[in-house]
């Protein structure tokens, strides 16, 4: 079998069939919403990948400094032979894990972009000569049918990406991942950290404006995908803090009064001058209630390491 194997697990048009059914259903709600797993075409996860090193952006540099630190005892505790990883994009820091993990044999990227996955997964064998990639498309919120491959297993999903599901699809989403584990295997969970209010909306206002690009690439795949005209010079970038549900929401704010028409679903979208379109939340978390969430999906967090100045958890969990 060759190192590297890329395997779509949905239909040919499920990724179309599903882009639609959310398309349809958030510009028709109020207030509209999109999900972001619609960023990431290939231009978004290279945009996505300059965000990872802005100077504002430090979510990516503090967890890196975990993995360096911590990527040996993480190694040491899980004895892991394969690695699956959920929104693996760019692998770049999983690069630690996987250096540390002397046994591994399998890493397993999990992501919706297939750029993303063909350009790390083909840097990866090239780097670790013997690990077998076996890459999936897929999206990580539905059921996830992973190879087979030799245990224990390790299951990463690193970033903070857990952040970025609403808290009901959260709770169902670790409860899959439960699903996914037997025992002797665990999660490593990437999570960003409440803070101080300026510093987060600075990492999700960048002064160069990459974030703002990110932010309307989805109204580019949208037009590309659905013949839509949105003009994404008519929005504002908008990245705001809320207090209440601790977490950073970003929208698009409409300039002006206007209409967008999306042939591909028949519909003709209202909005008013200064209507927000919702297309992101990215919550932070605290240490209790992740191990309360991990726990209501059976999982008991083992471990807690930080970077140096606490803005960035990893915990590892293992099966109650
Ligand atoms: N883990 C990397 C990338 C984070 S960006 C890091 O820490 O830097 C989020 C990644 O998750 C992107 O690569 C995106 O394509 C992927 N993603 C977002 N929603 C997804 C979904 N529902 N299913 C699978 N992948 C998804
Ligand atoms: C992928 N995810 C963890 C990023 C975040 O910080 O919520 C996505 C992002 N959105 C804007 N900047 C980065």
């Amino acid at each position: 079998m060759s190192p590297f194997l890329l395997t779509r697990t949905l239909p040919e048009d499920a990724t179309g069939a599903a882009l639609r059914a959310d398309v349809r259903r958030g510009l028709t709600s109020a207030p509209k919403t999109l999900p972001p797993k619609w960023f990431y075409d290939a231009h978004g996860s290279d945009l996505f990948e300059q965000i990872t090193a802005l100077p504002e952006y430090y979510p990516t540099r503090a967890e890196r400094e975990i993995l360096v630190d911590r990527s040996a005892e993480i190694a040491a505790v899980t004895g892991a032979r394969t690695l699956v990883e959920l929104g693996s994009g760019s692998s770049e820091k999983t690069r630690h894990l996987i250096a540390a993990l002397t046994d591994l044999d399998t890493y397993v990227p999990v992501d919706v972009s297939e750029s993303a996955l063909s350009q790390a997964g083909h840097a990866l064998i090239a780097e670790r000569p013997g690990l077998r990639v076996h890459a999936l498309i897929a999206d990580f919120t539905a059921a996830l049918a992973l190879p087979e491959t030799p245990g224990p297993r390790l299951v990463a999903f690193l970033g903070g990406t857990i952040g970025n599901l609403p808290p009901v699809e959260r709770a169902a989403f670790l409860a899959s991942i439960r699903a996914l584990l037997s025992p002797g295997d665990a999660l490593l969970l990437g999570a960003d950290l409440v803070k101080e209010e300026g510093v987060l909306v600075r990492a999700y206002d960048d002064a160069a404006g990459v974030t703002a690009a990110f932010n309307k690439n989805v109204l580019t795949v949208v037009n590309r995908e659905l013949g839509a005209d949105f003009e994404a010079d008519a929005f504002d970038h908008v990245a705001l803090w809320d207090a209440e549900h601790e977490w950073i929401e970003m929208r698009l704010r409409s300039r002006v009064g206007q209409t967008v028409k999306v042939p591909a679903l028949g519909l003709a979208v209202d909005f008013a001058a200064g209507e927000e379109l919702r297309t992101e939340i990215s919550a932070k978390f605290r240490k209790e209630g992740v191990r309360a969430e991990l726990a209501s999906a059976g999982l008991e967090l083992s471990h807690w390491w930080t970077d140096a100045e606490g803005r960035f958890a990893l915990s590892l969990s293992t099966c109650r």
